[in-house]
């Protein structure tokens, strides 16, 4: 594999959009060939999962049910555009990967970290990101900084107690994995995460 392979991680509303179109904007000035893609979705058929996954109607989901879908989204994705990328050399920047299904589907959803991460080697061909961001924030923040997004999604419509699990099993899971997954206090201002994160891609070029 040629390329790097960057994530970000995080609960809703903790600034990855907002970091990696700065993350890419710093790359494509030192001059790398930049893929920005995200979870679910990225393809065609992604995209089509993920409109199932995030439709508030499909409230009779099971968590197997939503566990499988992510990873088969996660599947298409990598088999049509994050390998094919890595292989060319470029540097694919991801939001959310495999670590938000271990968060919300095996931390939230009481699905196991373990059996999440086994489920999903099978997706991923057993890539996982060279260097992942994880962007901490209380969920209470998060969720304040998208109060005035109309039309919540079936997952941004759980409950406090469901995201604060999210907020809380994202330190836990950086703790299982402290050379790939790095965090940033994202309740800092933008510039300042942004310097914090061109400092931990450094260390991966
Ligand atoms: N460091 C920050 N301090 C204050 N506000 C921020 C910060 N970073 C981002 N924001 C604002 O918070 C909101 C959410 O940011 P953003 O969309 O980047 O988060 P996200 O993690 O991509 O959210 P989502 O989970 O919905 O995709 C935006 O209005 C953004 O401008
Ligand atoms: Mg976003």
């Amino acid at each position: 594999m040629n390329g790097i392979f960057i994530s970000f991680e995080g609960p809703d509303g903790s600034g990855k959009s907002t970091q990696i179109a700065l993350l890419k904007e710093y790359l494509e000035n030192k001059g790398y060939d930049c893929l920005v893609t995200r979870e679910p979705g990225g393809t065609k058929i992604s995209e089509q999962v993920r409109e199932i996954l995030l439709d508030p109607a499909n409230k009779a989901m099971g968590y197997m049910t939503e566990a499988l879908l992510y990873a088969s989204a996660r599947a298409q994705l990598m088999h049509e555009v994050i390998l094919p990328a890595l292989e060319a050399g470029r540097a694919v920047i991801c939001d959310r990967f495999v670590d938000s299904s271990a968060v919300y589907q095996g931390i939230a959803r009481g699905l196991g970290v373990d059996e999440i991460y086994k489920l999903n080697a099978y997706a991923t061909e057993g890539v996982l990101p060279q260097l992942t961001i994880h962007l901490d924030l209380p969920a209470s923040v998060g969720i304040a900084r998208k109060k005035d997004q109309k039309d919540l999604d079936r997952m941004e419509q759980e409950a406090s107690s469901f995201h604060e699990k999210v907020a809380q099993g994202y330190r836990d899971l950086a703790k299982l994995a402290p050379d790939r997954i790095k965090t940033v206090d994202a309740t800092l201002p933008i510039r300042d995460i942004h310097s914090r994160i061109v400092e931990l891609v450094e260390t991966v070029f």
